[in-house]
């Protein structure tokens, strides 16, 4: 069972995931780069490109329509184009926003669709199949949470940098950074069995380095809001205790150790082409310093946190009572104090990212 059950649906990651889109905006190069080196099949043969987590869609298919470009510059034979996410995931607007693609012309002749449902820490597609793969902004959701709790914070953090009065217990992160390291292995065996010798495999996840922590904002208004909603009596102490997002962000250094370790079954199994951790312009941001409209950043702000959040949020806080009130108040106590201290939760949106190809 995945530690979640996707981003919230209905429409609303796609209206609220620029900050995603402008991540994936920002590897066009390396997308440039995958096409122009992976191998084509026969020519009466499909390339297959494959995208893992891909959501409502808006974005991947904003990324596939880039692939299918730069493929179109060096072939005309046909392309399978493939989304894929869990079983749970808003599948009925991914296809309406294929379909919306389609009629307006925005996939060239010769493009097949098709979807996936299950998970990508499991096989999805046939043995040797796939020549492009893709994974943006998702690999950093853990198959399962570790059964190690995380009380006082909503989240697991790297211990590095702590803010005053929050600890990481050597438990929490011994136990976080294994579950980790065992869903990437895993994840790559996958892969390793679905690509085609040559095939290209780009991944690119939020993540930290050595001097930053990704997401550290969202992470403390959404810590604050919480605590903010028990001290009003609005939400159980132990509601809070409950939740933790089944996230890990991993470092360019944990990215690759499973292609350098000795004793990893993935580690002859991919080359590394490129490599970087690189910042994105998050847009809300980006607009809120040169406009300075504090109520927009807030509202925006507010809407991507709850897109990816509100799913594991609701399980956490599901309460016999008021459910739907409190998490409710909780966004709106996340926006209160956007509006309130606009700077002190500023976000960063450090990006790890590589290009591997299967030996
Ligand atoms: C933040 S969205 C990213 C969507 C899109 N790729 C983008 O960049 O905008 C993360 C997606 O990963 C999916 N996801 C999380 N764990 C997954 C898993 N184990 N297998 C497949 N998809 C998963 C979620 O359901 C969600 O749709």
């Amino acid at each position: 069972m995945p530690a979640t059950t996707g981003m919230k649906g209905a429409g609303y990651y796609d209206r609220h995931s620029t900050a995603q889109l402008s991540s994936i905006q920002a590897l066009q190069d390396w997308v440039e780069g995958a096409v122009a080196d992976l191998p084509l099949p026969a020519p009466a043969q499909p390339v297959t490109v494959l995208d893992l987590g891909s959501s409502e869609g808006r974005n991947a298919i904003h990324l596939m329509g880039a692939i299918v470009a730069e493929l179109r510059r060096r072939t005309d034979q046909p392309l399978q184009t493939i989304y894929s996410d869990l079983a749970s995931n808003n599948f009925n607007q991914l296809f309406a926003n294929l379909e919306e693609a389609r009629r307006a012309g925005r996939f060239a002749a010769g493009v097949y669709l098709g979807a996936v449902g299950g998970s990508f820490y499991g096989p999805l597609l046939p043995p040797g199949t796939v020549h492009l793969a893709t994974c943006f902004n998702a690999i950093h959701w853990l198959d399962r949470l570790p059964a190690v709790p995380v009380p006082d914070f909503v989240g697991y953090r790297r211990p590095h940098s702590p803010r005053p009065g929050l600890a990481v217990s050597p438990e929490a992160a011994a136990a976080f950074t294994r579950q980790a390291e065992q869903d990437l292995v895993r994840f790559l065996e996958c892969r390793a069995r679905e690509l085609v010798p040559g095939a290209k495999l780009l991944l690119a996840s939020p993540g930290d380095t050595d001097e930053a922590r990704v997401f550290d904002g969202p992470l403390d208004v959404l810590n604050d809001a919480c605590l903010d909603l028990v001290a009003a009596g609005r939400l159980e102490r132990e509601g809070y205790e409950r939740l933790t997002l089944p996230c890990y962000f991993r470092t360019v250094a944990e990215l690759l150790a499973p292609l350098e370790r000795e004793d990893f079954p993935v580690r002859s199994a991919f080359a590394v082409d490129r490599v970087e951790a690189l910042e994105v312009p998050t847009p809300f941001l980006v607009e809120f310093r040169r406009g300075g409209d504090v109520a927009a950043y807030a509202g925006a702000y507010t809407g991507s946190l709850r897109a990816v959040s509100e799913p594991v949020v609701r399980a956490a806080l599901n309460q016999p009572k008021g459910e739907v009130g409190t998490v409710e108040c909780l966004y709106e106590r996340i926006r209160a104090r956007l509006l309130a201290e606009p700077e002190r939760y500023s976000c960063r949106y450090i990006l790890v990212a590589a290009l591997l190809t299967r030996r």
